[in-house]
């Protein structure tokens, strides 16, 4: 009687089980939540809340070839619905991220997700390569809109520079190549086609929007940079927005970032186009966020009949 009792559920649970997995570049991701780069750091502390080895993919904080301090503080300004960041991108270097974060990395399991800049295409080819000998990366993202930093956005503020970029770092690697964009242009599904023109495995959107706030006791900028990058619930429908219209214009997959504070926030990337999901500034409110959301998906589907998440995929756009 035990027996049969435990092999109907097992055989209910079965019945119930919904396929979380998707393909980027041509990798398999177990579900489709990552971090948005420069959110999460894989350390002890977060291993508290939940194993990172249950993420569909890891990504790693933008590297520079050569340390950098990043910007002055404050660096980050709390908004009503969101936050003003001016980190400026910190970097340890190449050389130390290869030596003593990437073997911690590789061992966590889940794809790992290299996110790379810097100020020339040759110099981004160089650290491409660096990190590919390595052998340990499954993916590169190419950081080609932070707002916070020298020539962050202008990678993706027009056509030209863009499939310049792209084209010069797939000529020269092997590895799948992710461009994120900024929403700070015209046409986001022109700029996402021009990506994919130029060999992009894929896009990922939307970056922080550069903002500003005022310190009114000081009386001046409330941050070390003056600007920052806003992101948060704020940015929310400018990601749904961003992926909706580049979703019918490109075969490439989308990774939507941007503003998601819950699994709903999720799965309506999902359903304007994205094929996976990068959950950034939530992170440091609630730790355990990108679980949540991995179960919320899994539930959202099991609710509505679905069978796979691929199912619900650009759902929404006609
Ligand atoms: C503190 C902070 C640091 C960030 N660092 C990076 C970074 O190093 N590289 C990058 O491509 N994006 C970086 N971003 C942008 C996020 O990856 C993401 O695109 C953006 O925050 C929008 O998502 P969100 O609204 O869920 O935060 C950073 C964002 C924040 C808030």
């Amino acid at each position: 009687m035990y027996v049969r009792t435990d092999r109907f559920f097992l055989f209910q649970r079965l019945c119930w089980m919904v396929d979380l997995s998707v393909e980027i570049g041509g990798i398999k991701l177990n579900n489709p939540v990552m971090p948005a780069s420069g959110t999460y750091e894989f350390s002890e502390q977060h291993k508290g809340f939940f194993p990172p080895s249950e993420l569909g993919a890891l990504v790693t904080k933008t590297i520079f070839t050569e340390p950098r301090h990043g910007n002055p503080p404050p660096r980050v300004w709390e908004t009503p619905c969101g936050l003003l960041n001016s980190i400026g991108i910190p970097s340890e270097g190449v050389e130390n991220f290869i030596n003593f974060k990437l073997p911690y990395l590789r061992k966590i399991g889940p794809p790992l997700i290299v996110s790379i800049a810097e100020n020339t295409v040759e110099s981004f080819i160089q650290l491409c390569k660096k990190v590919e000998d390595t052998g340990q990366a499954d993916m590169l993202e190419l950081d080609l809109s932070c707002p916070n930093i020298q020539k962050g956005t202008e990678w993706s503020a027009d056509e030209a520079t863009l499939y310049r970029i792209v084209k010069s770092i797939k000529e020269s690697t092997s590895l799948p190549v992710i461009a994120k964009l900024s929403p700070l242009v015209s046409d986001i599904g022109g700029m996402a086609q021009c990506a994919e023109e130029a060999g992009a495995d894929a896009v990922s959107m939307i970056n922080t929007i550069k903002g500003m706030a005022i310190n009114i006791n000081k009386r001046k900028p409330a941050m070390g940079n003056k600007t920052g990058g806003l992101s948060g619930p704020a940015i929310h429908p400018l990601a749904v927005y961003a992926v909706y219209s580049s979703y019918k214009k490109i075969k490439i997959p989308i990774i939507g970032v941007g503003g998601i504070s819950s699994w709903k926030d999720a799965v309506e990337l999902i359903l304007a186009g994205a094929t996976a999901v990068g959950v950034g500034m939530y992170n440091f409110i609630n730790p355990s966020a990108m679980k949540e959301i991995i179960s919320g998906i899994e539930k959202y589907l099991k609710d509505n009949g679905f069978k796979s998440v691929k199912d619900i995929t650009g759902l929404a756009v006609d």
